[in-house]
């Protein structure tokens, strides 16, 4: 696999921010946290921890200078408890030390007296408490109330789908150090710099100018580092300015597993309603999101649920409610997909429950109610280039669909103790941040004298191949060899005012401001060519590969050459750009609006056999037809799209996120948290991407792709439930996940319903 940085990674040269050097003299940090779900803090008692030798200072809410107070979206949330702590792992105290041992140690030493409050973990129990974080949204089209009534067929159900940890592998962490003139420079493994940025002035009440933010890349983010960086970056600059040393705060995996927001849960309702032919003519949905103690990104991940609320479906009729419900729990945040998977789980849900109860197959019904061409949904937007549909029959035709499906029976009725069950999965999901103003990007690009190329962009690099992909652009647009071109690290001081990287959107937001700066000093190339040349019009003067034509004719000038000439005659070799997504708006006064550049689309099939005896299962193979458009870079979106469809399988299968009523985790560590390996995954994944889908929305037609495939995981949970229908067809299942092999047994041998 060819990626900027494969070879660094697999020899073990890849600077991680622990990785990378300090000055002599740094500082450890270590956090002290709350050990209660809810309380009135009592006391805190430094005195035994401040005495260990080693330990430079113990900072706590009352030695911040400006405001106590991280949140992004609504400012609910403090860096340090003061009076009250809402969840356990609610930081109090950061411990400074002269090693991370140390400072461990005194934060074992300082000892909390707490009033407990009442702990509420589930999101339900919220709402009915009046808990919301804020008030619920709805999402309309059509008449649902009417169209229930012209149904020949009604159901309702209930939907479960529990949380996931990121496991990014490199874990949240910042390095921060003064510098003169009472600002700080913090190295931080963030998907967000300018968030880091902006909580951290905030935290010390010094301008954004005196906060620099710089990072080198992530060893993973998934969402968990697009606003949940930004508290361990405040601290280890809080801390750097107080005592006026560098300092590095690097979470231990169980404390940041312990202690950072997951994937939300979500408890559902559904209504459904269809006719004798099986269309779905309504559609109901209220959605119960457990957001924690505050509001991080919930609002918006909930949001994008709405969005997402009808998948691949044309549904005329549809009534979505959605509630952010505030609990004792870590605050949820950002995961990959960020709300749309659990919408979608729901009306996968509901189409299996109306296909059960009428005895039709449900991948016919899912066929019957695709999406088409300006389809309109629920959020008023009408489909553009709607390829959902040439999507499912590539899926059948190329994986023969039909042979899959006998092949699955006959295995079915050969065997007693193994069952097979079979899914599809289509996916449709929206391409833009769903908040308007954060689809804008810049692009800073230099060319030096020598004809080596730096771009510098908000984009973070975190494993996806945005910087190859951004090397691309740049290789397009000036048609140089790719070695020429570097990707600086992202830095606030460089590139200001960055969109978090997230919603898949880093390689089309940057790619497009990179394209444009490039494009600015591609013309003033020509006109330097032109000049040199003696020729009148510069628009016919091209490079190709290195060399510089005229009317497509080689003329003596290389690229270097060309490059020399322009520095001596005082041509800018550098250039700026911004970009933003032209046609996009959301009113959220009425929920209507066209809040997304494009969609992306795929279908998934899935099979997977079950050992009706143990409860274990595999899954066999994931064969997917997905629509990349005009791809930047195969390879790597190959590779987005098979680690999304695992990370997905693990969320719908095995990972299970356990709280007790207290608000303890009881799943801090991977002998009690499952994540897929490589023993799991699927032998057989299987993408195709779809022929001839140039997407106009696109840098060079391409098409996002980060996200997108992670639901294709949804199937696996269906294949799953299909294959122990086949074992005991009468047993009436919840739709519940993760359905870990413990569910699994359940369902196979207790009568639920
Ligand atoms: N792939 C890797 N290897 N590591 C990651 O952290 N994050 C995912 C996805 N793929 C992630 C990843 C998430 S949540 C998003 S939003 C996109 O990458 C962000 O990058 P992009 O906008 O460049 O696609
Ligand atoms: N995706 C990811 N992150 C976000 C979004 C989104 O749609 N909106 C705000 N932050
Ligand atoms: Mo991705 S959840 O938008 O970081």
């Amino acid at each position: 696999m060819k990626n900027y940085d494969s070879i660094k990674h697999v020899r073990g040269e890849s600077l991680f921010l622990d990785d990378q050097l300090t000055p002599t003299g740094t500082l450890f940090a270590y956090v002290s946290y709350s050990p209660i779900a809810h309380g009135k803090i009592k006391k805190i008692d430094l005195s035994e921890a401040e005495k260990l030798q080693g330990v430079k200072a113990i900072i706590t809410a009352k030695d911040i200078p400006g405001e106590n107070q991280i949140g992004g979206i609504i400012q609910d949330e403090d860096l340090f408890a003061e009076n009250e702590v809402h969840f356990v792992g609610h930081p109090i105290a950061l411990v400074v030390a002269e090693t991370q041992l140390i400072a461990h140690e005194a934060a074992d030493l300082i000892k909390y007296e707490f009033r407990k409050l009442p702990v509420i973990t589930d999101p339900r129990k919220a709402a009915a408490l009046g808990e919301l974080i804020q008030k619920p949204r709805t999402f309309n089209l059509g008449n649902t109330e009417k169209a229930f009534n012209k149904c020949d067929f009604v159901f309702e159900g209930k939907v479960e789908s529990g949380g996931q940890e990121h496991l990014y592998l490199e874990t949240q962490g910042a390095f921060a150090h003064p510098v003169e003139g009472g600002g700080v420079k913090i190295y931080s493994s963030t998907q967000g710099p300018t968030a880091v940025q902006r909580v951290t002035s905030r935290i010390l009440g010094i301008p954004m100018h005196k906060v620099e933010v710089d990072v080198l890349r992530l060893g993973g983010g998934f969402g968990g580092k697009e606003d949940q960086a930004s508290p361990w970056g405040a601290m280890a600059a809080l801390a750097a300015f107080k005592l006026n040393e560098p300092v590095k705060l690097v979470l231990p995996r169980q404390v940041d597993i312990k202690i950072t927001g997951k994937r939300h849960p979500y408890s559902s309702d559904f209504k459904i309603g269809l006719n004798k032919d099986g269309k779905i003519l309504a559609y109901e949905a209220s959605y119960y999101q457990n957001a924690g103690a505050a509001a991080d990104l919930s609002t918006a991940v909930l949001e994008r649920t709405l969005f997402h609320c009808t998948n691949s479906y044309f549904i005329p009729n549809v009534k979505a409610t959605a509630y952010c419900c505030r609990t004792n729990l870590p605050p949820n945040t950002a995961f990959r997909g960020f709300g749309g998977p659990q919408g979608m789980f729901v009306i996968e849900s509901a189409i299996t429950k109306a296909a059960e109860e009428m005895g039709l197959n449900k991948i016919d019904l899912q066929k019957r109610n695709l999406l088409d061409e300006g389809d309109e949904f629920p959020y008023g937007q009408k489909t553009e280039h709607c390829r959902i549909k040439r999507c499912f029959t590539e899926a059948e035709k190329k994986y023969d669909l039909k042979k899959m499906q006998k092949s699955v029976s006959a295995f079915n009725s050969k065997n007693k103790l193994f069952k097979k069950g079979l899914a599809v999965m289509p996916v449709t999901f929206g391409i833009s941040f769903t908040s308007t103003f954060m689809n804008q990007a810049s692009a800073l690009v230099h060319i030096y004298t020598d004809g080596s190329i730096s771009v510098s962009t908000a984009a973070v690099e975190m494993g996806q191949g945005v910087n190859e992909k951004i090397r691309n652009v740049v290789k397009n647009v000036f048609s140089v060899d790719l070695n020429r071109i570097k990707i600086e690290t992202t830095n606030t001081s460089r590139v200001a005012n960055t969109s978090p990287t997230a919603a898949s959107k880093a390689a089309d937001l940057n790619g497009f401001a990179t394209k444009k700066a490039c494009e600015i000093i591609l013309e003033r190339l020509k006109k330097v060519v032109a000049n040199e040349l003696n020729i009148k019009q510069y628009n016919n003067i091209t490079i190709q590969q290195e060399t510089i034509y005229n009317k497509g004719k080689k003329t003596k000038l290389s690229f270097d050459k060309l490059i020399q000439i322009a520095y001596l005659n005082r041509v800018s070799l550098s250039a700026q750009a911004h970009h933003s997504t032209p046609n996009i708006h959301f009113d959220k006064s009425k929920e209507k609006g066209q809040p997304f550049a494009y969609h992306a689309y795929g279908v998934g099939i899935v099979q997977a056999t079950v050992d009706c005896i143990r409860g274990t299962y595999e899954i066999d193979s994931v064969k997917v037809v997905h629509d990349f458009g005009k791809s930047l870079h195969p390879i790597v979106d190959k590779g987005q799209a098979e680690g999304g469809i695992v990370q997905g399988i693990g969320w719908m299968t095995m990972e299970e996120v356990l709280y007790n009523d207290e608000g303890q985790l009881l799943t801090n560590a991977l002998s009690t948290y499952k994540v897929p390996d490589i023993h799991f995954a699927p032998n057989d994944i299987q993408v195709l991407f779809l022929e001839n889908s140039p997407n106009p929305y696109g840098p060079y037609q391409s098409k996002a792709i980060g996200e997108p495939p992670l639901m294709y995981g949804i199937g696996a949970y269906f294949a799953i439930r299909n294959a122990i229908k086949e074992f005991k067809r009468k047993n009436k299942l919840p739709f519940k996940a993760p359905m870990t092999p413990e569910n699994v047994l359940l369902s196979l041998y207790k009568n639920i319903s």
